[in-house]
């Protein structure tokens, strides 16, 4: 099917092409065979899936839109967000391990870095031979992210990072950070250098795991630096520039987001739907009743919708449009609409949906953290007021 009536600014193609249908299936199988089984444990233990990780790197996910030059695939945006979508429709905790090291360890290297930083940094993470992470936040700076506190020193040609990192993906098992420092507080967000720090570099730890609400299974940790030397030719873009890498790597990590989402809410349908046509009351099938159709009919609606502006966002990105407001409505809206389908599967499945022995919960859980990280629905809210305010003088 193709739509060539505009969809907000520009048109899109709603149908696949056979490399992304083949994509989309490959990851389907996949999740289905070998991540949904052990999605209820990876939760339960709150067990990084490592064998996981490592399945992922071998079907090409963890660098599936970087240049194969890079290691990587080759695919494009639309490709990353369906597999993400099927990936998260068996296990967020996978999904956003997968998420944090595709857009957004892997993508700023490389939009931002120079060729050899290329071969040496992004091609291991793009193989998965390497795990990535991104360090923006702090413990008193998230929404705001221009405020951090972490400073880089220029000491002759190597730069001295001090400071703490907070709510970090993957941190505690990353082989390499994407890391923002300030360089001088006064010029706020103008002073932020972006850098890529290894595992090991002395001075460089891991401090406190999280304990965390859903997403269980994926480590959120803590990453101090405490006077750590790294090389000028470990910086991504110029001084001064690393906000905008920040905010841009952001751009494309909320797809990512808004594609997770999606998957959860799938999730929360195709288990509310398989429930209600199996359990019985009132001497009949509850999906027989109309109270439960409702439900099922607006949980479909939505996220159908919040799919749609997803792929829009994804394909404006493959286009080379700028899409940071259309990524921010995708994020805003598909996380909402996952929140509300894992209410509404828990809700079905009654009191066995409040038990752990059921996966109604461990959605709802998990949908929770999508209205929260890569930027809040606060902040999703501004991003795009701040686009048509803008626009409209
Ligand atoms: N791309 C490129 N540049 C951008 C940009 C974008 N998307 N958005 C803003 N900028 C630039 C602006 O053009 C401006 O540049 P100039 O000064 O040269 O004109 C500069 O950045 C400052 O812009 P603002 O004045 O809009 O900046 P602000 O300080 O008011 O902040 C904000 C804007 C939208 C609130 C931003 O701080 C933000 O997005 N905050 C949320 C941070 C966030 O998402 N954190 C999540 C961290 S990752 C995570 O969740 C953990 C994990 O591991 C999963």
């Amino acid at each position: 099917m193709t739509v060539d009536a505009p969809v907000a600014e520009g048109s899109f193609d709603l149908e696949l092409s056979e490399e992304q249908e083949l994509v989309q299936r490959t990851a389907r199988d996949w999740a289905r065979e070998r991540v949904l089984p052990l999605a209820g444990e990876i939760d339960e233990k709150a067990a990084v899936p490592r064998e996981l990780v490592a399945e992922m790197a071998k079907l090409g996910f963890m660098g599936i839109d970087v240049p194969e030059r890079w290691g990587g695939a080759g695919l494009d945006t639309l490709s990353y967000a369906l597999v993400l979508e099927e990936v998260d429709r068996a296990c967020a905790s996978t999904g956003v391990i997968l998420a944090s090291h595709v857009s957004l360890a892997c993508a700023p290297i490389l939009r931002y870095g120079t060729d050899e930083q290329k071969d040496r940094f992004l091609a291991p993470l793009a193989r998965g031979e390497k795990l990535g992470c991104f360090a923006l936040s702090e413990p008193a700076s998230g929404s705001d992210a221009a405020a951090m506190r972490t400073a880089a020193r220029r000491d002759g040609d190597a730069w001295v990072l001090s400071g703490t990192k907070n709510f970090i993906t993957n941190g505690a098992f990353a082989d390499l950070t994407v890391v923002f420092a300030q360089t001088d507080p006064a010029k706020r967000h103008r002073g932020i250098v972006a850098f890529v720090v290894e595992k090991g570099t002395p001075g460089f730890s891991v401090g406190k795991l999280e304990k965390k609400l859903g997403i269980r299974g994926s480590d959120t940790a803590q990453l101090h630096f405490a006077d750590v030397r790294v090389p000028d030719d470990h910086r991504l873009g110029e001084v001064g520039q690393g906000f905008a890498i920040a905010m841009s790597t952001l751009d494309g990590g909320r797809v990512g987001i808004a594609a997770q989402a999606v998957g959860i809410g799938r999730a929360s349908l195709e288990d509310a739907l398989a429930y209600a046509k199996e359990r019985e009351a009132f001497g009949q099938r509850i999906a027989d009743f109309q109270a439960i159709q409702g439900k099922l009919a607006d949980m479909a609606t939505e996220i159908d919708a919040a799919r749609l502006l997803t792929w829009r966002a994804a394909s404006m990105r493959d286009r080379g449009e700028r899409y940071g407001p259309e990524a921010a409505m995708a994020k805003l809206f598909a996380s909402d609409v996952a929140v509300r389908a894992a209410r509404e599967c828990v809700q079905i499945f009654g009191g066995y949906g409040y038990l752990r022995d059921y996966p109604a919960e461990r959605h709802y859980r998990d949908a929770k953290i999508t209205e929260i990280y890569e930027g809040t629905s606060e902040i999703m809210q501004l991003v795009i007021a701040d686009d048509m305010l803008r626009a409209k003088g």
